[in-house]
């Protein structure tokens, strides 16, 4: 008989003490950070759900790999290794290590992106959308329209939109699209997954126009476990080889350890491209690093080397996405409004839906956020009206995973109180912003909560 119970694949070695606090001391917490909860101290927090970029346990395996690393300057051991694990999966011919995953981006786009240039993606994640922009190119989002719609469960809502790219390109021309890029999994878009069959798709009418494609692999290892249980075709591979396919139809990738490189910090950037990876090395000299560390140290090197390997293995990869689904679906059985399916990294609840009594420019999803704080301690982000302003076409909660820390109990506490507090959702109140700062404003924003509860809608 199967067993339902989903259990960690890993035994706990070392403990980090989390903290109770009362809910006088969160009310307290949260005036002081103006209802902004990023101002909290992470110390205050009980659960924290914000990211799960950089907040990821690390192995036995990688700690001992930490104490191997070679701090030389040029030439180190630790790179060596570090090239052969990136190259083992994404097998590209240069590999160049940067401190994180938009400083590989900074350089890729300064390289190859000229003003009035166009770059479509399936969603641009907001780090490579503004290095586009601050090179004078355009960002373009080409994703299928059933990504755009939260509650249809679809298998592989991060797809591009084919047609759209073949009409893009013969609009503006082969010349003005450097590059296309295909972000796995798709974060902006809900953590959704890119087919095999898309990314084959996109590759070849890349192919036929001469186009360079890109992936931002940050999630790599997810989207390739989801290719496996959801890809006909794909159920006998394992994660490293769909991976490895995946690469095989692109020319480069930029990727941030700090998602599927299962390490606290670092990043790098590939590409087949000799003449592309020379220019990009000198670029990485001059802001980053001499190429053999890239602004990183030899610990992390080696800690990210074995980190993507890990990130593949699959019982890991079963907990992980099977933890996430737990969690988006025992939420939505109670009719909390997600975005469905769960993601890998990460649940999106419909702040709007939840709270239809708060209008969005009384920001639903900073509502529904601190009320999850108050009620447990437990640390969301919203993605909507406060992070976009008017653009924002929906208001989300995000529920970020961060790797190996938490445990189905943890899990078990979120959902207890998400669904207490949709069971008092009514008394939830929306909030005035007091303070903005003239960009990314929800860093920074101080907010107050509107004195009486919104007026229910007739
Ligand atoms: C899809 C995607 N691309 C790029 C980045 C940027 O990576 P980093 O935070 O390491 O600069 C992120 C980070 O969250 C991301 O989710």
């Amino acid at each position: 008989m199967p067993t339902h119970t989903i259990i960690e694949p890993f035994r706990i070695k070392s403990v980090e003490p989390i903290h109770w606090t009362t809910r006088l001391q969160r009310e307290e917490l949260l005036r002081a950070a103006c209802h902004n909860l990023f101002q909290l101290p992470a110390d205050a927090v009980l659960i924290d759900l914000l990211t799960d970029s950089g907040t990821g346990a690390m192995s036995t395996r990688q700690w001992a790999a930490i104490m191997e690393g070679d701090e030389s300057y040029a030439g180190s051991r630790s790179f060596d290794r570090f090239r052969e694990s990136v190259n083992d999966i994404f097998g590209y011919r240069h590999v160049i290590p940067t401190h994180q995953g938009r400083a590989a981006e900074r350089i890729l786009f300064s390289v190859m992106c000229r003003k009035g240039d166009r770059v479509p993606n399936n969603t641009h994640f907001d780090t490579t959308r503004a290095n586009i922009e601050f090179v004078g190119a355009e960002a373009v989002d080409l994703l299928i329209a059933e990504g755009r719609e939260p509650s249809l469960n679809s298998p592989f809502k991060g797809n591009m939109d084919v047609e759209a790219l073949e009409r893009l390109i013969a609009r503006v021309g082969r010349d003005r699209i450097p590059l296309v890029m295909l972000t796995i999994t798709n974060n902006s878009g809900g953590g959704q997954p890119v087919s095999l069959q898309n990314v084959r798709a996109v590759s070849a009418v890349c192919r036929r126009h001469r186009i360079p494609l890109y992936f931002d692999a940050c999630r790599f290892a997810e989207n390739s476990y989801f290719i496996k249980l959801r890809e006909s075709g794909y159920e006998c591979k394992t994660p490293k080889e769909i991976a490895r396919e995946i690469f095989s139809y692109g020319d480069g990738c930029t990727m941030s350890a700090k998602k599927d490189g299962l390490a606290n910090i670092g990043g790098f950037l590939c590409t087949n491209n000799d003449s592309l990876a020379q220019q990009e090395k000198n670029l990485l000299i001059l802001t980053e690093g001499y190429p053999t560390y890239g602004g990183l140290a030899g610990r992390d090197l080696e800690a990210i080397a074995v980190g993507l390997q890990e990130a593949l293995e699959e019982d890991y990869l079963r907990y992980r996405i099977a933890s996430t689904a737990y969690l988006g679906n025992h939420i939505a059985a109670a009719g909390v409004p997600i975005v469905q399916p769960p993601g890998g990294h990460a649940v999106y609840i419909d702040a709007r839906a939840f709270l239809p009594h708060i209008p969005a420019g009384q920001f639903p999803g900073v509502a529904l956020a601190c009320e999850l704080y108050l009620e447990g301690g437990i640390r969301s982000v919203e993605i909507g009206t406060l992070m976009f302003g008017e653009a924002a076409k929906m208001d989300l909660v995000r529920l970020a995973i961060p790797r190996r820390v938490y445990t189905q109990s943890h899990i078990d506490y979120v959902v207890e109180i998400i669904l207490k507090v949709w069971r008092q959702r009514e008394r939830v109140r929306g909030l005035q912003l007091t303070y903005e700062a003239p960009f990314l404003r929800h860093f920074t924003a101080r907010l107050q909560p509107l004195e009486q509860p919104a007026a229910q809608p007739v």
